[in-house]
């Protein structure tokens, strides 16, 4: 199993590090303008491979990816505070453009999975350059916001955050939503859950206040501590168990849909993209996906050409 890392910056150096802790590759290779930044990262990194895996990791040079089963890309312009993700559309699309050229040159049989945001934008410019199929370009979409509703989900009403099935649909930006109407807690839908609780007299749960701060926690990270990191490189290696173990794990990625790509639960297996999973969606959360598809639409139309 040979992964490539494109873009050794935070995100990427905490992905090859979180890809070592979970121990599923045999190779990883890093990529960067920077060569002498991805060479300081292989060793670095290579000194933690002594307690999870023998495995080889190194720095190279873009021909050194050919034979990677999975490319991450990770390379671009990065949101800074006060910034959208939206807002690196144009610098990223360029960067994204070339990038996908000398993956469709060096490793044409690879499955990319695509974390540079806009990732909706960017994962259909690396579908449309590659010209791969669909199933074999993921973004990482809104698996992380996934993850951060089932987070705060499962601090409030006190249970594991895997018991809680909920999810963040539609860009990985501003205009996400929180499928609220199909949100389960242990197979129980979300809006009945608090009836049997024993805590519900104590508990001030605000489903609204709870999404606003899913939706907002990039913001708050980056005004913080200037990135985020772990968060995005634990969700990658998620996918890319997902896809090793060819276990059909449901995440909402960001996937081909009406001829853009947008965060959507889909099923994760050794091809990719196995399917999507339709979700039923009530009348205003229709709504909120159909105007959040508008939005990468527009801004996909501002890069075509
Ligand atoms: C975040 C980045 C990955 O939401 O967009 O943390």
């Amino acid at each position: 199993m040979k992964i490539s890392i494109i873009g050794t910056g935070r995100v990427g150096s905490s992905t090859a590090f979180a890809l070592i802790n979970a121990a599923v590759a045999d190779e990883i290779v890093l990529y960067d303008l920077n060569k002498e930044m991805a060479e300081g990262e292989a060793l670095d990194l290579l000194h933690a491979t002594t307690f999870h895996k023998r495995m080889i990791i190194r720095a190279g040079e873009y021909s050194d990816i050919e034979g990677s089963d999975i490319v991450i890309i990770t390379a671009g312009a990065a949101q800074k505070p006060g910034e959208t993700r939206l807002d690196l559309t144009i610098k990223n699309a360029k960067i994204i453009k070339g990038i996908s050229e000398n993956i469709k040159k060096y490793a044409p049989n690879t499955l990319v999975i695509n974390i540079t945001n806009p990732v909706d934008v960017m994962s259909y410019v690396v579908w449309k350059v590659t010209g791969f199929d669909h199933n074999r370009v993921i973004g990482t979409g809104t698996i992380l916001d996934t993850g951060r509703l089932r987070a705060l989900i499962g601090k409030n009403c006190g249970v594991s955050p895997m018991s809680v099935h909920a999810y963040i649909i539609g860009e990985h930006g501003d205009s996400e939503l929180a499928a609220w109407s199909s949100a389960m807690i242990g197979g129980v839908p979300i809006k009945g859950f608090c009836r049997n609780c024993p805590y519900k007299n104590s508990c001030n749960i605000d489903l609204n206040k709870i999404f606003e701060d899913v939706k907002n926690s990039a913001y708050n990270i980056i005004n913080k501590k200037g990135a985020t990191n772990y968060g995005i490189a634990s969700a990658t290696t998620a996918l890319v168990e997902s896809i090793i173990k060819n276990e059909g794990r449901v995440y909402t990625p960001s996937v081909l849909l009406d001829d853009i790509y947008i965060g959507y639960p889909a099923v994760i297996n050794k091809d990719g993209v196995e399917r999507t999973i339709d979700i039923t969606l009530n009348e205003e959360e229709t709504e909120k996906f159909e105007s959040s598809k508008s939005i990468i639409k527009e801004y996909l139309e501002s890069i075509k050409n």
